[in-house]
C-alpha cells in the first residue's frame, strides 16, 4: 500500500490542484491531501472552511483522505507512514521554491522523497491568489475553481 502526502496552502483549491490530486490518486494507492501552514503566506480561508471545500470538491475520488497539519510536513508524512510528497509544477517561475523546499525536506528527513507532476497546460495561470483577486473584483472564476469553491468565494466576497 503507497501511500502519498498532498500538503498546500490551499486557499482555495483550484481545478490546477485538483487535476494533480486526481493524477497522484491514479497513481498512488492512497493520497492525503493535507492542509499546511504557509509562514510567509495569510491564509484568508479559514481551515475548517478549505477542509470542507476540498472534501466537496474530491467527494468521487474514494482514495482521497482530506486532513490539516500545523506543523513540519515531514513529520506529517512520518506520523502517517508515506515518504513520497505530491507538488504540481506550473512554470519555470514555481522550479526555484519547489527545489528548496524539496530539498530541505530531504535534508530534515532524506527517506522523504517529492514527485512532481507537471500541470495541465490549461491550468498553467492558475493561482489562488488570481482566483482571490478575479473573485474580488466580481470576475467569473468558475472555470478555474470546482464550484463549490466558486459558490463559497462568491458569497464571501458579496457579504463582505
Ligand atoms: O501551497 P503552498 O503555500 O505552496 O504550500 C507550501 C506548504 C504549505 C506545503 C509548505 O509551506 C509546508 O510544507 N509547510 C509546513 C511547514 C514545513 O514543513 N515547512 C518546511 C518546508 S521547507
Amino acid at each position: 500500500m503507497k501511500t502519498a502526502i498532498y500538503p498546500g496552502s490551499f486557499d482555495p483549491i483550484t481545478k490546477g490542484h485538483l487535476d494533480v490530486l486526481k493524477r497522484a490518486a491514479d497513481i498512488f494507492d492512497k493520497v492525503i491531501i493535507v492542509v499546511s501552514v504557509n509562514v510567509n503566506k495569510t491564509s484568508f480561508i479559514p481551515l475548517e472552511d478549505k477542509i470542507m471545500l476540498i472534501r466537496e470538491a474530491c467527494k468521487d475520488l474514494k482514495n482521497v483522505e482530506v486532513d490539516s497539519f500545523d506543523g513540519l510536513t515531514i513529520e506529517y508524512a512520518k506520523k502517517r507512514n508515506a515518504n513520497v510528497l505530491i507538488r504540481g509544477l506550473r512554470a519555470v517561475s514555481d522550479f526555484e521554491y519547489e527545489m528548496q523546499m524539496s530539498q530541505a525536506n530531504s535534508a530534515l528527513c532524506s527517506d522523504i522523497h517529492t514527485v512532481f507532476l507537471i500541470t495541465k497546460p490549461k491550468y498553467n495561470f492558475i493561482s489562488s491568489g488570481t482566483v482571490k483577486e478575479i473573485a474580488r473584483m466580481n470576475g467569473d472564476i468558475s472555470k478555474f475553481v470546482p464550484e463549490p469553491v466558486a459558490k463559497y468565494l462568491e458569497a464571501k466576497y458579496t457579504k463582505g
